[in-house]
């Protein structure tokens, strides 16, 4: 929703649609109804640029949660004033050039809300690669990109902002989010791409911790809610260690693909980089 984000998952939802449909509801979407899977509330406890909730546009309950506090910031204006955000976005937008980018990163302790949340999305918009890093201090340390391409207009902003009218959006880490699950509660899970051998290979999170360790714990919580009912999808590496955190005996499928578009699995999943795990 109006980022660029590491690791962002629109690639899923344009490429790999059946993930979030069951085959019925694949052909209503054909006719231009959109069904999706059955599900009461929708969790999304790593939410990064929220391609998985903004394709769903889920018409209950949401909790919509992260361990980034400037990114829910930026959430909860855009969904308590689009127009302001609006507004204050593109006076940073009509002023970008170099000196003006690392001014606006430079004021690291903004009050105001809006304030705060459209220089979030003006840095996030034109730095490096769309990458949130922050030095020791917390402080913003991603050098300018070359994209300036932001045009989004103040309708898109107020879609948004109606798209999250029902959502919890909560600075918070997965352990908490994850507990509020419900039987029948659907949970989309995307954390950083850590494995055993290589818990540093996702830097692009500075402020966050997660290790094998936290990826480790996911998966047990997340088997916990697999008992209570909740469905589940997880996308991470295909790697053997993260697969076998999910047994395929307790009701998990393990599905490898490709960010392009194919519609078959290997069986051996041999040459497909990631992986969706799911109990749907
Ligand atoms: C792969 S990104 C999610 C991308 C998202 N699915 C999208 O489409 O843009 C992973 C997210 O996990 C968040 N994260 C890292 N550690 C976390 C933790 N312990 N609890 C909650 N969120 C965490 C990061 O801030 C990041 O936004």
């Amino acid at each position: 929703m109006l980022l660029k984000w590491a690791g962002g998952k629109s690639w899923l939802t344009n490429n790999h649609k059946q993930i979030f449909h069951s085959q019925e509801s694949l052909i209503s979407r054909a006719f231009n109804n959109h069904p999706s899977i059955e599900y009461k509330r929708y969790i999304e406890p790593f939410l990064g640029g929220g391609a998985v909730f903004k394709y769903l546009k889920p018409v209950n309950k949401s909790i919509l949660s992260d361990i980034n506090d400037e990114l829910i910031g930026f959430y909860n204006c855009l969904k308590y004033k689009p127009k302001e955000l609006y507004l204050c976005t593109q006076n940073h937008m009509m002023s970008h050039c170099e000196d003006y980018y690392y001014e606006i990163r430079a004021k690291n302790n903004l009050e105001d809300e809006i304030k705060k949340a459209s220089r979030f999305l003006y840095l996030n918009r034109t730095c490096y690669n769309g990458i949130y890093r922050v030095n020791s201090k917390g402080q913003f340390n991603v050098p300018i990109g070359d994209s300036k391409d932001f045009n989004a207009s103040e309708k898109e902003f107020i879609k948004y902002s109606k798209m999250l009218s029902k959502a919890e959006i909560k600075n918070e880490d997965f352990r908490i989010s994850i507990n509020k699950a419900k039987e029948n509660d659907l949970i989309f899970v995307d954390p950083p791409y850590v494995t055993k051998s290589n818990e540093s290979s996702f830097d692009m999170y500075s402020a966050n911790q997660f290790d094998w360790s936290a990826q480790e714990e996911l998966s047990e919580i997340l088997e916990a809610k697999n008992k209570e009912g909740s469905h589940i999808i997880v996308t991470n590496i295909n790697d053997k260690d993260i697969c076998k955190l999910y047994d395929k005996k307790n009701g998990w499928q393990h599905k490898p693909i490709n960010r392009a578009n194919v519609m078959s699995y290997d069986s051996q999943g041999v040459k497909y980089k990631e992986v969706v795990i799911s109990n749907i």
